[in-house]
């Protein structure tokens, strides 16, 4: 199937071309390099570097590429900017986000598949939410997301495409962004890696479902091929194991010494030191995705110690 992916060139994104060149699909890129990276994609995945805002250019890009199916994951993913600028939040995740779905549409292509966000449409949940909790986003970022499912819904319904949004909970893994607010855990194998101390936020008492990159991938290869009884439906994807941002560190630092001792370098690596807290980070955020089980045979399989050592490895590779 030919597989038109935004934001291919970045780190979900990336995972996913992988994944559909490995099930024999073929994979395109439209991505305006803005934080991601050509070294990400695989050589038989064409690149076009098009900004999804540029409507004459993605135009353009769509004419050429004739997908099939369209996976959207290129996105401001701010939500710190998404305060401070929300035109421009919306500009791109809105905007942007209604073009990708009309040349989808005007194309011809089948299914769109869109990544949404957990943590921000359900906001302070205790036990992991299912997809059913009411969404009530609040920073523009999460207003944008709730609108593309939105858009999605109402294109699935009108045009006759079909629509799965992918609502993910906090995604970790290798070629993820350390200079994001969200790669908490790039951050930190990158400090540690570099014997520093980690920079905890507040207390670190910060409840998170972290969920593996390329599983998240498997998710998309799923949601681009499954057959889906409605027009639109939206899975969360993540594992509903909670680890706390202290748990984390304290996890990611005993993989990193191990890893130094392993290679014959220095083990020292300072224990996180605590700042100050950020506003607005949530307490606890958990999705509970066996409604993607039942529908497209998706689960987890990475637990969160597995991710993190292959996480750390990679960083490690990178950085030597
Ligand atoms: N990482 C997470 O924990 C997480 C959680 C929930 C949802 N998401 C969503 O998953 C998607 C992928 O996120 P990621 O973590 O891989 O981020 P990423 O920054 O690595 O990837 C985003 C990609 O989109 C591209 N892009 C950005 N703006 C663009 C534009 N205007 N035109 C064309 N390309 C543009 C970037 O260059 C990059 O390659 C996003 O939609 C994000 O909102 C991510």
């Amino acid at each position: 199937m030919r597989v038109l992916v935004t934001g291919g060139a970045g780190f979900i994104g990336s995972h996913i071309v992988d994944q559909l060149v490995e099930a024999g699909h073929q994979p395109f890129v439209v991505d305006d390099l803005s934080s991601g990276d050509k070294a990400n994609v695989r050589p038989e995945a064409p690149i076009h570097k098009v900004d999804i805002r540029d409507t004459d250019g993605l135009k353009r890009a769509f004419d050429e590429i004739k997908p099939e199916a369209v996976c959207h994951q290129a996105a401001q993913l701010s939500v710190s900017r998404s305060v401070r600028e929300p035109v421009f939040d919306a500009q791109v995740n809105v905007l942007g986000l209604l073009g990708v779905f009309e040349n989808a549409v005007r194309v011809g292509a089948k299914r769109i598949v869109f990544a949404s966000s957990g943590g921000v449409l359900y906001g302070d949940v205790q036990a992991p939410a299912r997809e059913d909790h009411p969404a009530a986003p609040i920073s523009p970022y999460g207003v944008t997301k709730l609108a593309g499912e939105g858009y999605l819904r109402f294109m699935a319904r009108e045009f006759g495409i079909s629509g799965v949004a992918l609502r993910y909970s906090n995604v970790y893994g290798p070629r993820q962004s350390p200079h994001g607010e969200a790669g908490v855990v790039a951050i930190f194998c990158k400090k540690m890696l570099a014997g520093e101390a980690a920079t905890i936020n507040g207390d670190g008492r910060y409840i998170r479902d972290y969920v593996f990159g390329p599983d998240v991938a498997r998710a998309n290869v799923a949601a681009i091929t499954g057959e889906f009884p409605e027009p639109f439906s939206a899975f969360n994807i993540g594992t509903g194991r909670p680890t706390d941002v202290n748990q984390l560190a304290d996890k990611i630092r005993t993989l990193v010494i191990d890893r130094l001792r392993k290679t014959g370098r220095t083990a020292e690596v300072p224990a996180p030191v605590h700042g100050p807290a950020r506003a607005g980070d949530l307490r606890s955020n958990l999705v509970d995705a066996s409604a993607a089980q039942t529908a497209m045979g998706w689960k987890p399989t990475a637990d969160v110690s597995e991710g993190l050592a292959r996480t750390v490895a990679w960083f490690d590779e990178q950085g030597r």
